[in-house]
């Protein structure tokens, strides 16, 4: 979703701006704008579509000169996605100009109020308020303008500011945006995303709610709501720059699920010692009292929750309710201090998630966050948290991003199952050998599925499949159909295997392939009976399975592997052929795979 980029230093602000902004790209836009300050006048340049066209109209930044500047990519929520609309707005008298993340929720009403002062909209956008409020406010003194401001804002905003009295400063601001600041030597940045600034900085500091800050070629100054200057402590982001390339891979989300291995390895290996679990700062007395565990979040990661309630309620015998986090934070959840949220998250920004968590906490649940970048809203907002060590995750479609969080949720399951003696000595050591062979499972499934690509090329004509299985393999199912459809745009459901007969197997006909997962022997036999009544019909069947299972080959039509492991842990590997297949799929049908039409990478507004 929108992104935002600042920058102040002696060097061209705007090829620095367009850098950033490409790196931002991958979180899914449709307009884009930078503004630059030169001899005390500002210079916007926006464009619809992609930051191509922008660097192509600012012949690559040349024809916007200055040494400090603003960025922004939007995503459209108020106001249709033109150049009009894009970012950066400018205040009436030219003085200010500004980019923002987020939603300002009150904007009608501010909008109704400055217009009955004379003030002119140009934009459908909610974010033009906000330079015309600090129009409206100056008085000669920036600071003082952008604290009253923000003081009128309702809603979510991550700020950049740029006045044309102030030539030597860029202000930035936060409330339920994320916001970083990057510090350089003799040049500062900031923006919306890490991933914008590990290329020049590695140093940054965090912005909290509330909390805006003053950015000179020399340094930063933080300020509270009240213009107070706040001590921020300098964090060091250790993810590298080539992390962030696609090197030599065709795209981001091939390499990411190439990269599985290891992310699930630098995920688990610190937290393995011995024969002990180590969770962090988290301790069995944290975890004693707690007698329900609610897992809540969106996406894939709601789908990990999926899978990890099984594991988590087979080995603690706890009872493990997965809420999506947009319906649990208007459902009144009921909460108390016995109950362990947890909250899976990437990015750590999704709108619905933080508001379902802060709802949650506010009701007394204690809460444990598992998310992929530190420092995020998710992550600081919770009692504990558990970071999966994924690195930046590019492609839209999240792959090694789920894997880990996977990996963290057995890790606790097994972890609590010892807090709460709900499991033998002998069977936590067979589980923890299992857990210790992740990664190698995870390699196992990348390999043993050479024949993905011709599979893809033979079902990737197909208007529509179903996805099936019970149990863990339901919950696989959930994902590997959001896999295909989000990235291929084919049409794909998820569906508990059982359930079938109650209505979906009136759609099955040779038109509609099935894709049945096998791996629960529990209940295996049973969805192989589902696959027999859907191949009755017609269908044809891609059965994903153990390696050497033969009693599905009699009846599937094709098969993909997966490699023998412990049932409860298999999904982690169940999905890599199923990430395969689905990106194949989008490659055959000329999907744009990094950047699917109409997602973002992070969901910012609600
Ligand atoms: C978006 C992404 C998904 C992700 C979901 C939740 O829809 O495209 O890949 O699963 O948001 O994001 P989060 O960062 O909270 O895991």
């Amino acid at each position: 979703m929108c992104g935002i980029v600042g920058y102040v230093g002696a060097q061209a602000a705007a090829p620095l701006l367009l850098e950033g902004l490409l790196k931002l790209e991958y979180r899914g836009y449709d307009s884009a704008g930078i503004a630059v300050m030169n001899d005390g006048q500002l210079l916007v340049s926006k464009v619809k579509g992609r930051i191509a066209n922008l660097c192509e109209k600012t012949e690559g930044g040349r024809q916007v000169p200055g040494t400090i500047g603003i960025g922004h990519t939007r995503w459209a929520t108020h106001g249709a996605p033109t150049d009009v609309n894009a970012h950066p707005h400018l205040s009436n008298d030219g003085r200010f100009a500004v980019v923002h993340n987020g939603i300002i929720e009150n904007y009608l009403a501010l909008r109704e109020e400055l217009t009955a002062k004379g003030f002119h909209f140009e934009s459908d956008t909610d974010t033009e308020v906000i330079v015309h409020l600090l129009e409206r406010y100056y008085a000669g003194d920036v600071k003082a303008a952008v604290i009253k401001t923000v003081s009128r804002l309702q809603g979510s905003y991550a700020l950049g500011v740029v006045c044309a009295d102030a030539p030597n400063t860029v202000f930035a601001a936060r409330e339920a945006s994320p916001l970083i600041i990057g510090l350089g030597s003799g040049e500062q940045y900031f923006a919306s995303d890490v991933t914008a600034l590990v290329p020049y900085t590695r140093s940054v500091l965090y912005l909290d709610d509330g909390e805006f800050a003053a950015l000179t070629a020399n340094g930063v100054t933080v300020f509270n709501g009240a213009g107070q200057t706040v001590d921020k402590p300098l964090q060091h982001i250790a993810w590298d720059i080539q992390a962030a390339e696609k090197d030599g891979f065709d795209h981001f989300m091939l390499k990411e699920i190439f990269e599985q291995p290891a992310a699930v390895r630098a995920t688990i290996a610190p937290r393995m010692r011995g024969r002990a679990i180590c969770l962090d700062d988290v301790r069995a007395d944290d975890l004693k009292n707690i007698r329900r565990i609610v897992i809540t979040a969106c996406g894939s990661a709601y789908y990990a929750g999926c899978a990890g309630k099984y594991a988590i309620e087979a080995l603690c015998r706890l009872p493990v309710q997965v809420e999506l986090a947009s319906e649990l934070r208007y459902s009144d959840p009921l909460m108390d201090e016995q109950t362990l949220l947890i909250v899976l998250s990437q990015s750590g920004e999704t709108a619905d998630t933080i508001a379902a968590m802060k709802e949650c906490k506010a009701r007394g649940a204690k809460t444990l966050s598992i998310v992929n970048v530190v420092g995020s809203t998710v992550a600081t907002l919770a009692d504990h948290v558990l970071y999966t060590h994924a690195g930046p995750e590019i492609a839209v479609a999240t792959t090694k991003g789920y894997t880990t969080q996977l990996a963290v949720l057995y890790l606790f399951a097994l972890y609590m199952a010892q807090v709460q003696g709900t499991v033998s000595g002998e069977e936590f050591n067979r589980l923890f050998g299992e857990l210790e062979q992740l990664p190698h499972r995870v390699q196992n499934a990348l390999d043993m599925n050479p024949g993905t690509e011709r599979l893809a090329r033979k079902y990737g004509g197909a208007s529509s499949v179903f996805f099936i299985g019970r149990n863990t393999d339901y919950a696989v199912a959930l994902e590997g159909a959001l896999k295909l459809k989000e990235i291929s745009y084919i049409h794909a459901e998820g569906y508990a295997a059982g359930e079938l007969k109650h209505g979906t197997i009136a759609l099955i006909d040779e038109h509609q392939p099935v894709i049945a997962l096998c791996c629960n022997g529990a209940v295996a036999d049973k969805t192989v009976s589902n696959a027999v009544e859907v191949k009755a019909r017609g269908a044809e069947v891609l059965a994903v399975t153990f390696k050497g299972d033969t009693t599905l080959a009699a009846v599937a039509d094709d098969m993909l592997f997966v490699p023998h492991m412990e049932p409860l842990f298999a999904p982690i590997a169940e999905i890599v052929p199923l990430q395969l297949f689905a990106y194949y799929v989008a490659r055959e049908n000329g999907c744009d795979i990094d950047k699917p039409k109409n997602l973002a990478k992070s969901v910012t507004v609600e």
